[in-house]
């Protein structure tokens, strides 16, 4: 094994520890987001209210949410080229699958955000109470996954 994975493999414990607080900040996001998106759904374009959610939708997706996917993306597969083993498994690629799934639903929850953000946004709060459900599910399955490692 080459010199850099060994010393990847002498800091695991501490990569593990900054890819759980990465994704529970990214999480945070992802529940927060459409919450935002359900409020704004309910007032009038252009009116101060949803001048405020432009403001707090803007900052939680580049301060908070964008920042926060990217370091749990570099931290696991950081761990991941030291521990390529983990590939050989079939919970490792479920939970790489819905992980997958969860980047795709970052990356929609953004063009929602710029649809409020130029006052274009057609849809009611029912859609983005259900949208709401959807990080939740893959955050269950993530975490069975890499857990429980069921198989
Ligand atoms: C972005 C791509 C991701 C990659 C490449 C990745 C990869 C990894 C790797 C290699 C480990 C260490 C596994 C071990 O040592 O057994 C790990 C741990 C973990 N990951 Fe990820 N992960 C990713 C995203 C996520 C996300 C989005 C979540 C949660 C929403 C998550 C939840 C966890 C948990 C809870 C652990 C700790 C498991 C334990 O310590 O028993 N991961 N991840």
């Amino acid at each position: 094994m080459n010199a850099l994975l060994l010393e990847i493999l002498a800091w695991y414990e501490w990569l593990r520890a900054l890819h759980i607080i990465s994704f529970v900040a990214w999480m945070a996001g992802l529940f927060y987001l459409p919450r935002l998106f359900v409020y704004h759904a309910q007032v009038k374009p252009g009116s101060d209210a949803s001048e405020t959610f432009k403001v707090m939708e803007r900052k939680l997706l580049r301060i908070i949410m964008n920042p926060a996917m990217i370091a749990t993306w570099v931290f696991g597969l950081t761990m991941l080229a030291a521990r390529p083993d983990l590939l050989g498994h079939g919970w490792f690629h479920v939970k790489l699958f819905a992980v997958v799934l969860l980047t795709i639903v970052h990356m929609v929850f953004a063009r929602w955000r710029r649809a409020f953000a130029e006052d274009r946004n057609t849809r009611d709060h029912r859609f983005y109470r259900i949208a709401n459900e959807i990080p939740t599910i893959l955050l269950i399955v993530i975490v069975i996954m890499g857990v429980v490692e069921p198989f």
